[in-house]
């Protein structure tokens, strides 16, 4: 891709495939990438958010196509990518960010639960990327690939075992591809979220049959992490579309989040006391509410 100085790769005109794209982080990410002029093609099981992101990004002169899917169906991956070809010439970046999450603990889970899980988080987006990558390569054209993982790809919490392993094996099989592609003009990135401001928490107590009481406060924000730590998905949106301009292995949107990532590696006692402290908050929070 072409450099602009001072701002990275120029995008206008680059077309940029996002999974999940009718809501939350998916659809902050195609209204951002749209004002730096790529082209969307966006996806997801339900038509009404996607119409509703795509109209957005039309009435503010975007470009930006639907197509309505689930990502687990059998040539899903493929037909995606074609159609993002077929309407734009081209593919140039991915961004593999459909995906949910279930709060419950590992013995609780059902078979078919967990199967689900890693298919939808997991299988799905590695399959994307790798489609992806092969029609850039087939094409013998730049481009960028881009994997939602989490903070919680980095480690995990009772309850969210499930979910965190799905997130942790798509940010190891990021650096993986990062590595096979290199020199081949073909960036990867994994993409690690604290908590977000979106449906994630709705579908989450949903997926769990709401076992944990309120999954929002009255406010509007996830009882699932301190409220300082709760951003809105326009921020992950907007460190997305850096990572398009320049490169990098992986996109954070906080600094604390990323050191408590490393102290927590190095200092497992440390990692025990935040979280049974974070146990306790939660449940003060529930009997209070
Ligand atoms: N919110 C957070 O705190 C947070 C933190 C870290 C990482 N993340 C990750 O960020 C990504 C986006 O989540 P979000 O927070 O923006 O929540 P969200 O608003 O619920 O977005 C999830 C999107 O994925 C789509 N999706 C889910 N299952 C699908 C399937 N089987 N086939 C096709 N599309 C499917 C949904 O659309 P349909 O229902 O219409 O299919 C929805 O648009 C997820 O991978 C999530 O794990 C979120």
């Amino acid at each position: 891709m072409t450099r602009r100085d001072g701002l990275g790769t120029d995008l206008t005109d680059k077309s940029l495939l996002v999974t999940g794209g009718g809501t939350g982080i998916g659809a902050s990410t195609a209204i951002a990438a749209a004002r730096v002029g790529m082209r969307l093609m966006i996806t997801g099981r339900r038509v009404e958010p996607l119409e509703r992101t795509a109209a957005r990004i039309a009435d503010e002169g975007g470009v930006c196509e639907v197509f309505v899917g689930d990502v687990t169906d059998a040539g899903a991956n493929e037909a995606m990518v074609d159609e993002t070809v077929s309407r734009f010439g081209a593919i140039d970046a991915v961004f593999a960010n459909a995906g949910y999450g279930i709060e419950k603990p590992v013995v609780e889970a059902t078979g078919e639960e967990i199967r689900r899980i890693f298919d939808v988080n997991l299988v799905s987006a590695v399959d994307l990327l790798r489609v992806s990558a092969l029609r850039m390569l087939d094409a013998g054209r730049p481009g960028h690939l881009l994997g939602c993982a989490s903070i919680l790809g980095k480690f995990t919490m009772p309850d969210y075992g499930l979910y965190s392993s799905t997130k942790a094996a798509l940010t190891h099989v990021c650096r993986s591809m990062r590595c096979e592609l290199d020199g081949t003009g073909i960036a990867v990135s994994s993409v690690h979220p604290v908590t977000t401001k979106t449906e994630f928490f709705e579908v989450a107590g949903r997926e769990s049959g709401d076992r944990h009481g309120p999954v929002l406060r009255a406010d509007g924000t996830p009882t699932h992490a301190p409220k300082i730590f709760v951003q809105p998905p326009e921020r992950v949106a907007d460190a997305v579309i850096r990572c398009l301009r320049r490169p990098r292995a992986e996109v954070w949107t906080t600094f604390t989040g990323r050191l408590a990532c490393g102290i927590f590696e190095l200092l497992p006692p440390i990692y025990d006391m935040v979280l049974r402290s974070e146990i306790r908050r939660k449940k003060r929070e529930s009997t209070t509410s």
